[in-house]
């Protein structure tokens, strides 16, 4: 089973599985548990632990999540954290404090966290284990769905095509498919790397999902109806208006959801899901709202996501300790 806690945390900080299932992903089943034909329940398999890191890298990162953990849970006390803070200022115990923090201390850049995690990964965004997790947890929307929904919901009766950036394997889908009607003939697009638009494919082609198409070309999201963006947006190195600003017809509505921000300068940082790690970017808020408003964007409403955080040991002012998710609409 699946432990309740790999639903708190960031979305890629997840501890180890217990069961282990020897069944091929070629033949993942999704189950139909009656009610409404979008009520489905994913059957799906647990995966085996990671094998392609070296050993000498496996004690690293036993070491790094030992570590963090025990400096995350001293650093509620409010004078021990302070002392973190302070040291850090010092280069000596920086590097020091650094050193023992590994892959989870805070990058300059995306690029930088990526380099630093090269020989570790595991697999990074493909592996599997992420998807799956991700459709075990479709029948329940997460605290953060619900504001989402609520904007979803009075424009998708007039909605023909969504574009579901970073969307997996379309689980946004299945799950907002059990809460609003989303209608037969709307095109839910899901952009993502190559191997969870194969799985997704294969998911959506056993449920008979026909509203889901799958590609890895950003350039299929020029034109869409609604852009939405969920626990995406902090794996890429561009913003998103910028990348916006690469489409013909801009989408009409925006929607981000579950996205760690920083309160200051953006920073890098890397995301521990056990079996892979993911670097990601922490973009500050009101900056990425004045480049949309700078793109024609008025910001409908946002909210924070406090099912889902970010903890850099030793680093408390950069932690996030709840992500956030924001509606745009497109100036007429
Ligand atoms: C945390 S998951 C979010 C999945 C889904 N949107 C949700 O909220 O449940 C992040 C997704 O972003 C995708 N992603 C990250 N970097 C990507 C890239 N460079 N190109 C395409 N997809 C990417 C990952 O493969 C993964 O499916």
């Amino acid at each position: 089973m699946i432990a309740s806690k790999e639903l708190a945390g960031s979305e890629h900080e997840v501890p180890q599985a217990t069961e282990q299932v020897d069944e091929s992903l070629n033949r993942l089943p999704i189950q139909s548990i009656g009610g409404p034909e979008q009520k489905l329940k994913p059957v799906v398999p647990d995966l085996e632990p990671a094998t392609g890191i070296s050993l000498q890298k496996r004690l690293r990162v036993h070491q790094v999540r030992f570590c963090s953990q025990l400096i995350r849970n001293a650093s509620h006390f409010p004078a021990i954290s302070a002392f973190f803070k302070s040291i850090r200022n010092i280069p000596v115990f920086r590097n020091i404090v650094n050193g023992i923090i590994g892959y989870n201390r805070p990058f300059p850049t995306l690029q930088e966290a990526n380099e630093y995690i090269a020989d570790y990964d595991g697999g990074g965004h493909g592996h599997p284990f992420c998807a799956i997790n991700l459709m075990k947890t479709v029948q329940k929307a997460n605290p953060s769905d619900y504001p989402a929904l609520f904007f979803l919901q009075p424009i998708l009766p007039a909605v023909r095509t969504v574009f579901d950036f970073g969307g997996s394997v379309g689980n946004l889908l299945y799950c907002y498919a059990n809460y609003v009607s989303v209608p037969a003939d709307l095109t839910w697009t899901v952009f993502d790397v190559a191997e969870n638009v194969e799985l997704g494919a294969q998911i959506a082609r056993d449920t008979g999902e026909r509203r889901l198409r799958f590609t890895s070309s950003l350039s299929d999201g020029d034109g869409s109806d609604v852009f939405i963006a969920t626990g995406a947006l902090h794996y890429f190195e561009k913003s998103l208006p910028t990348m916006l600003s690469e489409y013909r017809l801009k989408p009409r509505y925006v929607l981000i959801n579950r996205t760690p921000f920083s309160n200051g300068a953006p920073f890098a940082t890397v995301q521990d899901a056990g079996r892979y790690r993911v670097a990601c970017m922490l973009y500050n808020q009101d900056e990425l709202i004045a480049e949309f408003n700078a793109a024609g964007y008025d910001l409908v409403d946002r909210w924070t996501a406090a099912e889902r955080t970010h903890i850099i040991p030793c680093y408390p002012d950069l932690s996030v300790r709840a992500y956030s998710g924001m509606f745009l609409k497109l100036r007429d």
